[in-house]
C-alpha cells in the first residue's frame, strides 16, 4: 500500500528501509523523500518505523 503518494513510497519500502537501519523520519526523508512534500504521510510512516524498530 502506498504511504507516501508524493514520492510513490509503500509501507514495504519503509519497512525495508527501517530493517536496513533507518530509525528516524529525518533519515527516511533523506533516503526516500517520505514526508518532504505535503507531509500527510508522516504520521503513518513514523508508526511503521516505530513498529519495525520495536520488533528488532
Ligand atoms: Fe508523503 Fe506527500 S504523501 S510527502
Amino acid at each position: 500500500m502506498y504511504v507516501c503518494l508524493c514520492h510513490g513510497v509503500t509501507d514495504r519500502d519503509i519497512r525495508a528501509a527501517a530493517e536496513s537501519g533507518i530509525s528516524s523520519m529525518r533519515q527516511l526523508g533523506k533516503e526516500l523523500g517520505v514526508g518532504r512534500q505535503c507531509g500527510r504521510c508522516a504520521t503513518y510512516a513514523r508508526e511503521i518505523l516505530r513498529e519495525v524498530n520495536a520488533t528488532d
